[in-house]
């Protein structure tokens, strides 16, 4: 099972602010759509609590250390990352996942070498006064697979690319 990271950071590696993110790139929640429908997602509870509902065609697994959470019917619980990668490629057999956060997964995912791609949309930006950074990663250890430059439009504030690392 592949195991597939999907971020979008500023260059200072900021990715959020009192539980929510720091822009509106609709483009970006195009492509994060485009990319997660159909499939499994495995996010902390934090982040789940940041979203306005459910996404459409996306199964959650929210990892909470609380016992008594109870997830929305046809989603999961679990207890750790490794309890999701479990109910992911063991009780379901699927072939790739995507984690989608927030900071304390994407941190936790990657020290631990359970990450395979990283599908991260570097936003041109430096952002002050955010509260949860993308973790630092080695960059000897990943290629760099496929760049795509957005510029700044009307619709969106900062220009960014989309970039895919895989591990070496
Ligand atoms: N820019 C982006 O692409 C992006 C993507 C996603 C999220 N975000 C932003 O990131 C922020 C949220 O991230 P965050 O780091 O604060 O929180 P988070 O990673 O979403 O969730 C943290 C929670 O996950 C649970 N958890 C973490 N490690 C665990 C473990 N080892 N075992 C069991 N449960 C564990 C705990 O839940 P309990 O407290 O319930 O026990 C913990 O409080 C928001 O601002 C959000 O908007 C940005």
């Amino acid at each position: 099972m592949i195991r597939t990271i999907v971020v979008a950071k500023a260059k200072n590696n900021a990715i959020g602010k009192d539980n929510d993110l720091l822009w509106r790139l609709p483009d970006d929640f195009k492509f994060f759509k485009e990319v997660t429908v159909d499939h499994f997602v495995i996010l902390g509870r934090k982040t789940f609590d940041s979203l306005p509902g459910l996404l459409p065609r996306r199964t959650f697994v929210i990892i909470t250390r609380q016992q008594d959470y109870v997830a929305p019917e046809g989603h999961f619980v679990v207890h750790s990352l490794e309890e999701a990668f479990e109910l992911c490629e063991v009780q379901h057999s699927l072939k790739e996942v995507f984690i989608i956060g927030g900071g304390v997964i994407y941190k936790d995912s990657i020290d631990k070498g359970m990450v395979d791609k990283m599908l991260i949309t570097e936003v041109d930006a430096e952002i002050d006064g955010a509260d949860t950074f993308f973790p630092e990663f080695n960059e000897h250890e990943w290629n760099e697979a496929g760049r795509i430059h957005h510029t700044a439009d009307d619709r969106h504030k900062y220009a960014f690319d989309f970039v895919t690392y895989t591990k070496k």
